[in-house]
């Protein structure tokens, strides 16, 4: 029997495991409007944890995201011994074991869906002197974890990986990692991370080339902690055998949620939507460039610094988009924010081209394919190719009567399509929708007070 819960009076869909069917129903029409507090960034959520734990003294954080990605990290360094106090309401406080401090534990860490969580352990994990196991959900068993195992067995590290070379990572301990000098041969802040958090247990320099800027919020967290990393140009290097000071820190908004309300503002029709203390490091604004280049209506007020990172509110009006060839600089800018563009891309006047974005192939689904299918299911031109997609933007349909459109447990793509609702000719239904909870606990809901007509139902 489906259990369906219209929003405002049920809080479920909030707290769903992900093997959970969960369907959105959306209603077009209708525009968003309000001041908007999105959940703390993924990203930095993440290695708040990690940088606390192996501090010396209690962290405070603020603003952490309560997702289940952020929250397996959190569950790994218990079992590894850390006291973590919280969260509630997005505050925790950490105490820290030292770089040393970290236990063995008693049985593999479910990382569930998260890549960063598993990339990033990996390289921490790397330099204990005790073994551990990585696993995850069907999903992240799928990614390929070479990428970080490489480079880490040229430390002298330890990792199996399954034949595909991907989870479960077994990790051995060795008696000691080397610096290591690498160039990234994919544009990833994982890996960047990952080896950073290796070499802070490796004897030497460890240095690491960037083929393009990504992300770069552990650089700045350890600045944070006290702990010195140099960069030049697009090198950044960082010595082992250092140590972490506490501190406290204040979690941005994240601008990879916020994302989903910057496109359906712009795309429906007087939509004014103020979004709250988003993070806006230049790592991670492709979103805004790409937005704006199509002809977005958008203005960044009140910029400050909280925690080592810019953050500003961000104001949406709707505009006429127009389709864009999106610049290859852009792309490692805005790589998680792709499929909600591509919902842009198909309410904008003509067509829009992306290329050198093959990483996206790699991600919690093939987000090129997956977005490809459901875009052409709503009746609109999507032309997926090895690294990008065309899109000729036209009037999105409606899946009434049909199959409705699968997100393959991907959350960004779940939220997408929930987005691509507002403009749509008729109802839109999406399908395995549960793993929003990993990056967007509540995302419905706020959706629903900002003016989005959607429901869930439980299957
Ligand atoms: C992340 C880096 C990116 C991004 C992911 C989060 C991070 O992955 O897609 O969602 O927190 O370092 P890649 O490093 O694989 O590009």
């Amino acid at each position: 029997m489906p259990r369906f819960y219209r929003l405002g009076w049920a809080s479920a869909g909030d707290s769903l495991d992900a093997a959970t069917n969960l369907k959105y129903l959306i209603t077009p029409g209708g525009s968003l409007q309000g001041r908007l507090r999105v959940p703390g960034d993924k990203s930095i959520s993440h290695r708040s944890i990690m940088l606390s734990a192996i501090a010396e003294g209690t962290t405070h954080i603020r603003g952490f995201l309560e997702g289940a990605d952020s929250l397996a990290t959190l569950a790994a360094f218990r079992e590894m011994g850390v006291e973590i106090q919280g969260p509630e309401h997005g505050e925790l406080s950490v105490k820290g074991v030292g770089l040393r401090g970290l236990r063995q534990p008693e049985r593999p860490l479910d990382m569930g869906n998260s890549g960063t969580a598993m990339r990033l352990l990996a390289g921490l994990l790397a330099g204990q002197r005790f073994p551990a196991t990585l696993v995850g959900d069907a999903s992240l068993s799928r990614r390929p974890m070479r990428r970080v195992t490489a480079p880490l067995t040229e430390m002298g590290a330890q990792v199996l990986t399954s034949e595909a070379g991907s989870a479960p990572l077994h990790i051995q301990p060795v008696s000691s990692l080397q610096g290591i000098d690498y160039h990234l041969p994919v544009a990833s802040a994982q890996v960047k991370s990952c080896l950073m958090l290796a070499g802070l247990y490796a004897q030497g320099d460890t240095c690491i080339t960037e083929t393009a800027p990504t992300r770069d919020h552990t650089e700045r967290m350890l600045t944070a902690f006290g702990y010195e990393v140099s960069r030049s140009g697009s090198r950044i290097c960082l010595k082992g055998g250092g140590r972490l000071s506490s501190c406290d820190l204040e979690i941005p908004a994240d601008i990879s949620s916020a994302a989903f309300f910057m496109v359906g503002a712009s795309i429906a029709h007087g939509s004014d939507i103020l979004l709250e203390s988003v993070g806006i490091n230049p790592t991670r604004v492709g979103i805004i460039n790409i937005l704006r280049d199509m002809g977005a209506n958008i203005d960044l007020t009140d910029k400050r610094m909280a925690g080592g990172e810019p953050v500003a509110d961000i104001r949406v009006r709707s505009a006429r988009l127009r389709g864009i060839r999106i610049p290859l600089d852009q792309v490692p800018l805005a790589i998680d924010e792709f499929p909600v563009i591509f919902v842009a891309a198909a309410c904008a006047d003509g067509e829009t081209i992306l290329t050198g974005a093959e990483e996206l192939r790699v991600k919690e689904s093939d987000r090129i394919q997956v977005m490809a299918d459901g875009l052409k299911h709503l009746g609109i031109e999507a032309e997926p190719r090895a690294d990008g997609i065309r899109i000729l933007g036209g009037e999105l349909g409606s899946t009434d009567g049909g199959d409705g459109i699968h997100a393959h447990s991907d959350h960004r793509i779940a939220m997408s399509f929930a987005i691509a609702g507002l403009r749509a000719r008729g109802p839109v239904e999406v399908h395995d929708c549960a793993n929003v909870e990993t990056s967007f606990p509540g995302f419905a809901r706020l959706a629903a007070q900002a003016g989005l007509q959607i429901e869930q139902e439980v299957v």
